[in-house]
């Protein structure tokens, strides 16, 4: 960690000192408008996030002063790639980039490298890549604790005498966010699952047996439907005490899969989720998903805009994390942003009087 950010720091330092100037955008050329272009690649409009992740980042990096290059890559890999290249070729000074597949970029972001264009990897980490210098993030580990938790808590797992049955889904197993949401979950259910109290009766209890391609609601509804045929879930077959749901878009599939199987918010079991999504949230106050993880876009894209911002200063971008996050290549200083949970009591709070939603968009 200590060499990699070292070298991408004294890069800035030697550059600031050649050009007088303390940018390292001073050796590039700036757009026709005047002013300075940033790539931002975002992986798909499908899920509402990276909408407001995408919309977040343009405003506040055009309040920065900053000329915009936002491309969204329908979540396939070559089109994320054309779109990355061609951010390099035309100009970018700082690429900001969230991943469909933390593995398929290694390659294009050699061109970045080679024209000292610095990356942040913006929710997602870019794994096998010498060329992401800054990441920012949220707690993900930190996720999957507090659902862990949240169904250690309802369930009453201390103390209760069980046994229970929950079933575990999580999301794209490319996306290296996947091992921290499923593992942080784990870390506080796995003991229950070994020592019986809890089953998993599908059997399904791997990372790999959980994954979801795309994080796709449909995926995911597919899967669960299958579940609840082999073993025999419903409201009147075998008790399904809760679901753990690494977030809304594969929620949302299981939620689809339960109501279809005749569940009620009478009867429901807990569910987990993350992103506070418009239709998870209108399912929270429907009674037919418990929680979910509220992580406020507009907060990282704060955060990555300061990181933007200290980078064409020649300053370090703020970081609060040189542990935890290794790329393969070495460990990739971080910004990790807090998220809460949000439960229906919650929701006012959280999400309305913050100015994140209006009722209306809940309703
Ligand atoms: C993850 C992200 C989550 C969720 C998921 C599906 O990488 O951290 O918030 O949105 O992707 O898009």
């Amino acid at each position: 960690m200590k060499m990699k950010f070292s070298k991408f720091f004294s890069m800035v330092v030697v550059l600031s000192m050649v050009v007088g100037s303390v940018s390292v955008f001073a050796g590039g050329a700036r757009a026709s408008s005047g002013k300075t272009k940033i790539g931002v690649s975002m992986p798909t409009q499908s899920l509402q996030r990276w909408n407001q992740d995408g919309a977040n980042m343009k405003s506040q990096l055009e309040a920065a002063g900053y000329q915009v290059d936002l491309q969204y890559a329908n979540n396939e890999v070559p089109t994320q790639v054309s779109q990355i290249e061609n951010m390099i070729t035309g100009g970018a000074k700082v690429l900001v980039i969230a991943a469909i597949d933390g593995f398929s970029l290694t390659e294009v972001l050699k061109e970045a490298k080679a024209k000292n264009i610095p990356v942040i990897a913006y929710d997602r980490l870019i794994m096998n890549s010498d060329a992401v210098n800054y990441y920012a993030s949220f707690d993900n580990f930190r996720v999957g604790t507090f659902q862990g938790t949240y169904i250690e808590t309802k369930l009453n797992l201390k103390t209760a005498a069980g046994p229970f049955n929950i079933e575990l889904v999580t999301g794209d197993s490319a996306d290296n966010n996947v091992n921290f949401f499923f593992n942080g979950a784990l870390s506080i259910l796995k003991p229950y699952i070994d020592s019986g109290k809890v089953k998993v009766l599908s059997g399904q209890t791997t990372l790999a047996q959980a994954a979801t391609l795309n994080w796709s609601t449909e995926e995911s509804q597919k899967r669960f439907e299958n579940i609840i045929t082999s073993v025999g879930y419903g409201p009147s077959g075998v008790k399904l005490d809760a679901v753990l749901c690494s977030n809304d878009s594969t929620a949302n599939g299981v939620t689809n899969a339960l109501v279809n199987a005749g569940y009620t918010r009478a009867n429901f079991p807990i569910l987990t989720g993350q992103d506070c999504d418009k239709p998870s949230v209108k399912n929270m106050n429907a009674g037919i998903q418990a929680m979910s993880v509220f992580k406020d876009t507009r907060t990282l894209a704060g955060k990555v805009v300061e990181m933007v911002n200290a980078l064409a200063k020649g300053d370090a971008p703020p970081v609060n994390d040189t542990q935890t996050y290794n790329n393969g290549t070495g460990i990739i200083p971080s910004f990790l942003c807090d998220p809460i949970v949000v439960e229906p009591k919650d929701i006012q709070a959280a999400l309305i009087d913050s100015g994140y939603y209006t009722l209306a968009d809940i309703q």
